[in-house]
């Protein structure tokens, strides 16, 4: 375990305010809210849900020793672990069904597309946070995508966004399915720690407790650095009461 990683998983340290932190530059800053914002306009659903995982990853880092910096790169990171799915035929994401065998592959396409759509600057800023976005659909065991890595080979922004990708999926309502409540992605997380999720992490979630962390602690930690606006939007079709959109990103002028 590298020193990055033992502060990460010393969930007993004290935390900071990740509004002090001046670490994001200009110009990423820019192309994050032009990206999210085409990804709001394309799929609110996928926006919405970035914006979730992205709390439960501020969540997990917030408790964590990590610097204000690794931090704000770990959540951007989540913010945009599915921005690939902007390249996903709209009939797919929006599928009420199980995708067929075609569609899947196409859905496996997301995590690399998402790289190509990243540009030099802001893989550059997010460094080995980056990794995330490739690596969030790969699991512990080898059965994930798209490269099948194993264990710690595994970045662990990926390890780390898989969780919280898991915790919203499972209780936000899909075209699909329905909402489920947050102890069966407890519950997920505990049973399939060391197949699906890297045993360290799912565990570091389950000693959180991390159950409804609030957008407004998202918004408030991105605010002073990313321009947030708030616009009071529910998230609706998530058909959980604690979530409102207390924020939205705009293209910087
Ligand atoms: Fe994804």
């Amino acid at each position: 375990m590298n020193s990055y990683e033992a502060r990460l998983f010393s969930v007993d340290a004290p935390t900071s305010n990740l509004n002090d932190s001046k670490s994001l530059p200009l110009r990423a800053q820019r192309e994050m809210r032009a990206l999210l914002g085409l990804l709001r306009e394309y799929h609110i659903d996928s926006y919405y849900h970035s914006h979730r995982v992205a709390a439960y990853v501020n969540y997990f880092a917030a408790q964590s020793r990590v610097s204000d910096e690794e931090r704000v790169k770990l959540v951007c990171a989540a913010l945009l672990h599915d921005i690939g799915k902007l390249c996903t035929p709209l009939e797919i994401l929006d599928s009420p069904g199980k995708p067929t065998l075609e569609e899947y592959e196409e859905i496996k396409r997301h995590p690399q597309n998402g790289m190509y759509l990243l540009s030099d600057v802001l893989v550059e800023w997010l460094g080995e946070h980056s990794s995330g976005i490739l690596c969030h659909h790969e699991r512990w065991d080898g059965t994930g995508y798209p490269q099948e890595l194993t264990g710690e080979k595994i970045a662990l922004a990926g390890q780390i966004i898989a969780a919280g990708d898991v915790i919203d999926v499972i209780t936000s309502k899909r075209p699909y399915k329905v909402a489920l409540p947050y102890d069966d992605a407890i519950n997920a997380l505990r049973k399939y720690a060391g197949t699906q999720f890297s045993p360290k992490v799912a565990y570091s979630f389950l000693k959180l407790d991390c159950i409804n962390p609030d957008l407004e602690d998202l918004h408030d930690s991105l605010k002073s650095c990313m321009a947030w606006k708030p616009n009071n939007q529910p998230i609706s079709q998530a058909g959980r009461s604690h979530t409102q959109l207390a924020g939205d990103m705009r293209v910087a002028s």
